[in-house]
């Protein structure tokens, strides 16, 4: 294990890079990105005292993905942002091998921390059945120092080592969700309770479906949507079909009437978004009482290609999704803070060609097909009950969707990022994509266009190089 002050220099030395990504035209204008070098999941999501605290999988020194620290952006409000640094990095045992994902909950003025110590151990292991330990380990922003919850003794003994991701919520005691692979092959979700934030957990219960649903569940939450429970996870192992489960590895969402700590099975599995780049999503309750999704704008393990590496940077995350349960199914909306970014508001006419590199676009009264084509790079069209996004280029190719109707269209456009709602956020399709081009056109329904203006984030002050 390095020493703490070799990683932490190791760190400053690649963020001095900072100032040359800011530079680079492809940079996102109001979806964070890492600072510099290559980012994953969001992590440790919570509001506290006002100021919201999105944290996320960061490796600075390498951009296609390394070792695997906690970086920390800070919000005064959802497009007002300060870079504070990287709180926690991989230099006790617990966590060597990565800092790995995990949640935030604030409580009594403290951002409370959740995460997986990654530690593998040297040797002719296979990491999934041996050599791995998955440490839960806590820390809060007062000092960021770590305490450690759970190890692999503290697991089932039918389980492989990869259970990970803790997502930890409060009703009448604290309750830790957290995602596993059983021993046959089987993702499930493992759920512990404690009476204290930071000592005591015990397992309570395991769910899962009846027949494997995908060898493992990564990155879960549980979390009550008006009457619903909504249970999210990242399951690897599914077979693509035609219209669903067409990346390598998913992210979705079951319902229930029940509770989770009631019997039941899970089924009915919703994606949350079709698009070639979305992964690993997580939620937290604002102090507005709204329940936000931010996901990982990337996949795993894909063919994508992210040109941005050569300008040293990889990856975003989703602009904040505001969720709501509606007609069986939970619809997504980009958080409202985002319209004061809008600027230059017009209507364009079918098929007039308008420019742009960052806008809103907001189609309506969409009647029969439709037609979009986005800065010559992305075209989205629906034909005959199915809504396409294709691409040809940086390994990206066609995702479909089937629907029984299209009524509405919103395409939130950055530089190299682009999020389409389809029908007030019924369906969303995420992508990166790369292009100089500006142009657009659309073949029918009401046209709005506003640009975008680029949001704050202040890279200035980051100090918690701990
Ligand atoms: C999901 C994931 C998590 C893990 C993290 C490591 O993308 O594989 O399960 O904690 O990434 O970066």
């Amino acid at each position: 294990m390095d020493s703490r002050e070799s990683i932490l220099n190791r760190i400053k030395y690649a963020e001095k890079a900072i100032p040359q990504v800011n530079k680079d035209g492809r940079r996102q204008g109001f979806h964070l990105m890492p600072p510099v070098g290559w980012l994953n999941d969001p992590n440790g999501l919570c509001q506290n005292n006002g100021e919201y605290n999105v944290f996320f999988q960061y490796s600075p020194t390498n951009v296609n993905g390394g070792e695997k620290f906690w970086g920390w952006y800070k919000g005064e409000s959802l497009i007002k942002w300060k870079y504070m640094g990287v709180p926690l990095a991989p230099d006790t045992e617990w966590d060597k091998n990565g800092v790995y994902s995990g949640s935030g909950l604030a409580e009594d003025g403290k951002v409370h921390l959740f995460y997986t110590g990654n530690v593998k151990h040297p040797g002719d292991y296979d990491y999934i059945t041996d050599g791995r330990d998955s440490n839960v380990v806590y820390a809060n922003d007062s000092d960021f120092s770590k305490k450690l919850l759970l190890t692999n003794e503290d697991y089932p003994a039918d389980y492989t080592c990869h259970i990970r991701d803790p997502k930890v919520w409060k009703e009448d005691k604290y309750y830790m969700a957290l995602g596993g692979r059983k021993l046959s092959d089987k993702g499930t979700l493992l759920i512990y309770e404690s009476e204290n934030i930071d000592k005591g957990w015990r397992f309570l219960k395991e769910v899962t479906t009846k027949e494997p649903f995908g060898y493992m569940w990564e990155c879960p939450d549980v979390f009550k949507l008006g009457d619903v429970t909504v249970i999210s996870v990242s399951p690897q192992g599914l077979k693509s079909e035609e219209y669903r489960y067409q990346n390598i590895y998913q992210s979705g969402y079951f319902l229930t009437d029940k509770s989770i700590f009631d019997d039941f099975t899970p089924a009915g599995f919703e994606e949350w978004d079709y698009g070639f780049d979305f992964y690993a999503p997580q939620t937290f309750e604002d102090e507005k009482g709204r329940r936000i999704l931010i996901g990982w704008v990337g996949m795993p393990d894909s063919d994508n290609v992210n040109p941005t590496t050569e300008k040293g940077w990889q990856n975003c995350l989703t602009v904040p999704r505001v969720l709501k349960y509606k007609n069986g199914k939970v619809y997504q909306t980009p958080a409202s803070e985002l319209e004061a970014l809008r600027t230059n508001e017009r209507t364009v006419k079918p098929w007039e060609a308008f420019e742009t590199e960052r806008a809103d676009i907001i189609v309506t009264n969409i009647k029969g097909d439709f037609e979009a084509s986005i800065r010559e790079s992305v075209l989205l069209k629906y034909e005959d009950g199915v809504f396409e996004m294709i691409m040809d280029s940086f390994g990206r190719s066609i995702r479909k969707l089937r629907l029984e109707s299209l009524e509405s269209v919103r395409i939130l456009l950055d530089r190299s990022v682009v999020e389409v709602y389809i029908n007030d956020g019924e369906y969303v399709m995420t992508t990166m994509y790369y292009t100089d081009s500006k142009k657009c056109s659309i073949s029918c329904g009401s046209i709005n266009v506003f640009d975008m203006n680029s949001m704050e984030v202040d890279y200035e002050k980051a100090d918690c190089h701990r």
